[in-house]
C-alpha cells in the first residue's frame, strides 16, 4: 500500500544495539511509498553501517553536521524543510536527554530543533535506564513538547535482562508514523464497533457460526482510531492483532455482544460489522451430543438484533450497518437501512466468499448510493471514515 506517497520521512537512528531493526523500518517506510533520509548519530554507526541505509533507501545517508557537499552547509534546516515527520528509532536515553533539554551539538539534535513538522520517538534502552527518574522526566518532557513516543515494549532485553524497554518492531513503528499522518477526522469522538462471527454453543465442544473473518471489523477499528476517535473493539472469536490504541473486548455469542456493546455505551458512533448469527440453539446441551440416530433436527431460537437494539435507542448514536448479499445488493442493503432506521449502510457483493484481503462496496444513505472503487480493506476503511466524519459534522 502506498500510505506515505509523497511524503518525505527523516528517519534518525541513535546508537543502540536496536538500531538493526531501523533498518527494516527504512525499508518499510520506504515500500509506503516515502522518500527515506536517514540521519545517524556517530553512535549509530558502531551498531550499523551508513551504507546499509543507504542501500535501502536508495539515498544518501547524513551523519555529520559539518557535511561539505550542501551548498550552503545547512545540512539540519533543508533536511527538515518539506518532511512530513522526523521518527527517531531507535531513540537512546541519552538522545531523549539531548531532546527534553533542546542541545544541537550534532546534525540529527539540531534538525530535531530545526523542525517545523511532528516528532516521534521510538525509545530503545535497558529497562532500568528507562524507568530511572532521569529518562522518565525526559520523556513526559518531550510529551509536554507535543513529541509522539512509540512504545517501549516490554520483554526480553538485549542485555539479557526482562523489562520495559525493548523498541517496538518495525511494523508497528511504521504502522504508527502512517497513522500519526492520517487526518484527524474523528478527533474527541468515541466510536464502538462489532467484528467477526459469532460462536452459538449447540453442547460444550459445538458450536454454530459462518465465515465472518472480522478482517473488514478490524481494519475500520484502525481507521477510526487512526482518525483521532477513542475506540472500543467488540471482538467475535476470531485471531487478528488488535490494531493500536485500540480498546478490544472478546465475546463469544451474540448475546455475550450485546452485553459488552450496551456496557461501552454511550458513544457518538456505533459501526455494527460483525456478522453476528441470526439463531442460536434453542437449548445446548450440558454434555457432549453423541453421534446415534440417522436424524438429528435442531430447534434454534432468534437472537437479539444488536444494531436494530441500538439504533432505536432515544439516545441513539449515529448508526452504521453492514450488508453481505449475494444479490440484489442495492435492493436489500437499502432495505435494511430502512427497517433498522439507519443514516447509513455499507453493502458487499459476496462473489467469492468471505476473508478476503481487499474488497468492492457502496455506501447507501438518505442521499443515495455512493459505489467506492475496488480496493483493500484499510483503504475502503478509511473512506468509510470520511463518509462518516462528513455525516457526522454535517
Ligand atoms: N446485526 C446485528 N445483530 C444481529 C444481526 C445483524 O447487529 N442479530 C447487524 C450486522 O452487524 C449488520 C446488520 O445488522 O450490520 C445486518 O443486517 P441484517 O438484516 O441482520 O443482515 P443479515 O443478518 O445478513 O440478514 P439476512 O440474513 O436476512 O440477509
Amino acid at each position: 500500500m502506498n500510505d506515505l506517497q509523497g511524503r518525505r520521512i527523516v528517519l534518525g537512528v541513535t546508537g543502540g544495539i536496536a538500531a538493526y531493526k531501523a533498518c527494516e523500518l527504512a525499508r518499510l517506510i520506504g515500500k509506503a511509498g516515502a522518500d527515506v533520509d536517514v540521519v545517524m548519530t556517530e553512535a549509530a554507526t558502531h551498531f550499523v553501517a551508513p551504507l546499509t541505509f543507504q542501500a535501502l533507501t536508495g539515498r544518501p545517508v547524513h551523519v555529520s553536521l559539518w557535511e561539505t557537499d550542501q551548498a550552503n552547509g545547512m545540512a539540519h534546516i533543508d533536511l527538515v524543510r518539506g518532511a512530513a515527520a522526523v521518527l527517531i528509532a531507535p531513540a537512546t536515553a541519552d538522545f531523549i536527554a539531548k531532546l527534553a533539554h533542546g542541545f544541537a551539538d550534532d546534525l540529527l539534535s539540531s534538525l530535531c530543533l530545526a523542525r517545523e513538522c511532528p516528532l516521534l520517538v521510538a525509545p530503545a534502552m535497558n529497562r532500568q535506564m528507562w524507568a530511572h527518574p532521569a529518562t522518565q522526566r525526559n520523556v513526559a518532557q518531550l510529551r509536554n513538547d507535543g513529541v509522539e513516543i512509540l512504545g517501549p515494549a516490554s520483554g526480553e532485553q538485549a542485555c539479557g535482562e526482562m523489562g520495559e524497554g525493548r523498541m517496538l518492531e518495525a511494523e508497528e513503528l511504521c504502522d504508527a508514523l502512517i497513522a500519526h499522518l492520517q487526518p484527524k477526522l474523528l478527533a474527541g469522538k468515541r466510536v464502538v464497533l462489532t467484528a467477526g462471527p459469532t460462536h452459538e454453543p449447540l453442547d460444550p465442544v459445538r458450536v454454530l457460526t459462518n465465515m465472518s473473518s472480522g478482517k473488514m471489523g478490524f481494519a475500520l477499528a484502525r481507521a477510526c482510531a487512526e482518525a483521532g476517535a477513542s475506540v472500543t473493539l467488540v471482538a467475535g472469536p476470531v485471531c487478528l492483532p488488535t490494531p493500536a490504541g485500540v480498546t478490544r473486548i472478546d465475546v463469544r455469542s451474540a448475546f455475550e455482544m450485546r452485553d459488552a456493546v450496551l456496557a461501552a455505551l454511550p458513544t457518538d458512533i456505533f459501526v455494527s460489522v460483525a456478522a453476528v448469527a441470526d439463531y442460536r440453539p434453542a437449548a445446548p446441551a450440558t454434555h457432549k451430543i453423541k453421534k446415534g440416530a440417522e436424524r438429528l433436527t435442531l430447534e434454534l431460537v432468534a437472537n437479539p438484533d444488536i444494531l436494530a437494539e441500538i439504533a432505536a435507542r432515544p439516545d441513539a448514536p449515529l448508526c452504521v450497518g453492514f450488508a453481505a448479499e449475494s444479490q440484489n445488493l442495492a435492493e436489500y442493503a437499502e432495505a435494511k437501512r430502512r427497517a433498522k432506521k439507519l443514516p447509513l449502510i455499507v453493502g458487499n457483493l459476496v462473489q467469492d466468499g468471505l476473508g478476503g484481503e481487499t474488497n468492492q462496496i457502496t455506501l447507501f444513505d438518505a442521499a443515495g448510493s455512493h459505489p467506492l472503487p475496488a480496493g483493500d480493506k484499510l483503504t475502503l476503511a478509511r473512506a468509510i471514515v470520511r463518509h462518516i466524519a462528513e455525516m457526522i459534522h454535517a
